[in-house]
């Protein structure tokens, strides 16, 4: 299993089991991560599963695709050189240790 840690808009920080090969949106819900809604449930479109990557110590992630980015320009709030969008991030072992801020609302 992957850990990794996502720190809800209170500073309450919750660590979740990832499973490798899923988004790692499911795994945030699957907890109960406050703030993170995935309205669109994982196309892209509703930036409510909208995090800023504050740690990734297996190595960077790979780059967003452009609709990614193109959703976190338009639909994010405040969206920042650090946000992604946690329902394009597929779980591999280099998550592990992972910490992800989520950003509220929108
Ligand atoms: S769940 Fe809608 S953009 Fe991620």
């Amino acid at each position: 299993m992957v850990q990794v840690t996502f720190i809800e808009a209170d500073g309450t920080r919750r660590t979740v089991e990832a499973r490798e090969g899923e988004p790692l949106m499911i795994s945030a819900r699957n907890i109960g991560v406050r703030g993170i809604v995935a309205e669109c449930g994982g196309s892209a479109m509703c930036a409510t599963c909208h995090c800023y990557v504050i740690e990734t110590p297996g190595g960077d992630l790979p780059a967003p695709r452009a609709d990614e980015a193109d959703t976190i320009e338009f639909n994010a709030n405040e969206p920042r050189e650090n946000s992604r969008l946690t329902c394009q991030i597929m779980v591999t072992p280099a998550l592990d240790g992972a910490v992800f801020q989520v950003a509220t609302g929108r």
